[in-house]
């Protein structure tokens, strides 16, 4: 498929997916949406990846919301069938067995801090600023802000964001666990680089074993998610990757997955 607002770049199993809509700071249409659904539902395109890096064209913003023009005229039902549709996205990527890194430089406000959250690592320069202004627009957000937003930074800071306009820079979005790394934005990419190198020596089954384990702990007693996570442990013992894992260890050299 041409994409026509996405730029999309692989390399070995990293592959980088770029909002391009920089004249309207990535903002995001529903033609965004059904394209990165697309390219997620493209098999030959998702075979063996093992991360996506999640970016918007220029320096100025990631993403700066949902496209605010379009959503002039929607009716309510179009715009269920819009929040759907980013919702839908949001959650098809976090179940990918692959680690998806938000690459956040400038605005990721509204939508953008909310495709921000659905990604496994929110890697920040100085320069992020994220948000959830949409009240300031008589919306509330539609991609999951509501509800994934404290569960990230907690009640109290979630209510600041979400109903007074508070927004939080890289090292803001860091202490308050919206994003895990913080670094000046010319040291973005390579900080970037050195959580993947650590990604592709890991076992790739072990990975999204421990993704899909971990993102279910937030839903779930603990004692469930003791108990799936003790089924997939033992789970581990049954594939070749334990094997070669812990022959590699005693056998002191690197581990071949
Ligand atoms: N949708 C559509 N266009 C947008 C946009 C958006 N979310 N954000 C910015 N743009 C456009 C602007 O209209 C402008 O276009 P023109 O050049 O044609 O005028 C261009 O991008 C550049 O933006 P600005 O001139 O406004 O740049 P600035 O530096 O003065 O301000 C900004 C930057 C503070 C990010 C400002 O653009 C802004 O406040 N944007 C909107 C942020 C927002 O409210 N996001 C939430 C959207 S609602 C949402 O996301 C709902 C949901 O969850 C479902």
């Amino acid at each position: 498929m041409g994409y026509e607002t996405l730029l999309i770049t692989r390399e070995a199993n990293v592959a980088t997916l770029t909002i391009n809509r920089p004249a309207v700071l990535n903002a995001l249409s529903a033609q965004v949406f059904q394209e990165m659904m697309h390219f997620l539902d493209d098999k030959t395109a998702t075979q063996g990846l093992r991360a996506l890096i999640i970016t918007g064209a220029g320096e100025k913003a990631f993403i700066a919301g949902a496209d605010i023009a379009a959503m002039q005229s929607l009716t309510p039902v179009q715009a269920l069938k819009f929040a759907r549709l980013g919702q839908d996205f949001t959650v098809k990527l976090e179940e990918q067995p692959f680690i998806s890194i938000a690459r956040v430089q400038g605005y990721a406000l509204g939508g953008g801090c909310e495709v921000a959250m659905a990604c496994d690592f929110v890697v920040a320069s100085e320069t992020a600023l994220f948000g959830q202004p949409e009240v300031d627009l008589g919306l509330i957000p539609g991609f999951g802000g509501t509800q994934r937003l404290a569960r990230r930074v907690g009640l109290p800071m979630a209510m600041e964001m979400l109903c007074a306009g508070r927004k939080l820079n890289g090292k803001e979005a860091v202490q308050h666990g919206l994003a895990s790394t913080v670094v000046p934005a010319a040291e973005l990419d390579a900080a970037i680089a050195k959580i993947i190198k650590n990604i592709l020596k890991a076992a790739p089954h072990a990975i999204a074993e421990t993704k899909r384990l971990a993102r279910a702990s937030l839903e779930q007693p603990l004692s469930s998610g003791l108990s799936a996570e003790a089924t997939a442990f033992a789970t581990c013992f049954a594939g070749e990757e334990s094997r070669e894992g812990i022959q590699a260890f005693l056998e002191k050299r690197k581990a071949q997955f």
